[in-house]
């Protein structure tokens, strides 16, 4: 009933563990795959390691999390026992990948590749070092020579290309991404904000700002996921605010073919997919579907 494909590659089931949310340990990855994961994705790996923002870099608040942690990461460089661990993930592998700029993202690429994961994410949802620190995904041109790069560095291991909510016309940043070659996208990335501790008088974060997860931010992923949907033809991986089989079934009527899932881990624990899971399936025999394909972009009819 939930065993489906994305980019040609099977899946036992819709959900996918979002990137960020449990690091690069293949032990933790391993476990979501354990719990009910139908894929995992691996922390956006970088070009070399960095340290990321000073704590408190995550809070929860009444709604979801916000979090700065500064693309934390491991360089590809350090990733070599990581890629050997995963060889027992029982389920695909998604290697999200990001750069400062364009050669940054090939170089990260290549490298990644050779590892053969499933699939690739490129998440351009982080800052051009080119373009005076603009968003590559906010600008169509510059989202589309990224891509481009990177599908030419990863061949024939498939690309999807994260947008970042912030785009002021993610439906054509999307058939951008299409057309320079991306085989899905991914969407959403986090939503910027900002929460102030009223008694401390100053913002949780040390870095003041960051990005919202969680509860919060499913109704702009549905909005996104919708437009991109109308867009473009290549399937759309659904993310932002889903801990329940409900939350899922919505993303995926609004277009998305698969569905990730990162806060909802914090907020319901690592077997979360177990649970939506089984939730979509509940739904699914009350509401007469036989296959989770038949969800996809229906409240578009
Ligand atoms: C602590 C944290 C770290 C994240 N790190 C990454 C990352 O490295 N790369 C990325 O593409 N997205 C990252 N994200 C974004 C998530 O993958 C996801 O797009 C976003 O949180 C919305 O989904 P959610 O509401 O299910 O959490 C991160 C999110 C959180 C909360």
């Amino acid at each position: 009933m939930l065993e489906t494909e994305f980019c040609k590659v099977k899946l036992g089931n819709p959900t996918v563990l979002a990137s960020g949310i449990l690091g690069t340990s293949a032990e933790l990855l391993i476990r979501a795959a354990e719990n009910g994961a139908g894929a995992v994705t691996i922390k956006s790996i970088g070009p070399r390691e960095r340290e990321g923002h000073n704590n408190p870099t995550i809070f929860e608040w009444e709604h979801g999390l916000i979090n700065a942690v500064g693309l934390s990461s491991e360089g590809y460089k350090e990733m070599e026992d990581v890629w050997e661990a995963l060889k027992k993930c029982p389920v695909p592998v998604i290697a999200s990948i990001y750069g400062a700029n364009v050669q940054e993202f090939i170089e990260v690429a290549e490298n990644v590749a050779k590892q053969k994961p499933a699939i690739v994410e490129a998440n351009i949802s982080c800052p051009n070092s080119e373009k005076h620190g603009q968003v590559f995904g906010c600008n169509i041109d510059a989202s589309a020579e990224v891509i481009s790069a990177v599908k030419k560095a990863v061949g024939e291991i498939p690309l999807i290309a994260k947008l970042t909510p912030q785009a002021p016309n993610i439906a054509e940043i999307a058939k951008a991404c299409e057309a320079a070659g991306a085989d899905a996208i991914c969407a959403i990335n986090t939503v910027a904000g900002m929460v102030i501790n009223i008694e401390a008088r100053k913002p949780v974060l040390h870095f003041k700002k960051g990005g919202l997860s969680g509860p919060a931010v499913k109704p702009v992923a549905v909005k996104c996921i919708w437009e991109i949907y109308e867009a473009v033809k290549i399937p759309i991986l659904g993310v932002g605010g889903v801990s329940s089989g409900r939350d899922a079934i919505e993303l995926m009527q609004a277009g998305a073919s698969a569905i990730g899932i990162g806060s909802g881990v914090h907020f319901k624990g690592i077997d979360v997919f177990k649970k939506v899971c089984s939730e979509m399936e509940e739904w699914m025999n009350e509401n007469g579907f036989a296959n989770v394909k038949e969800l996809v972009g229906i409240a578009h009819e």
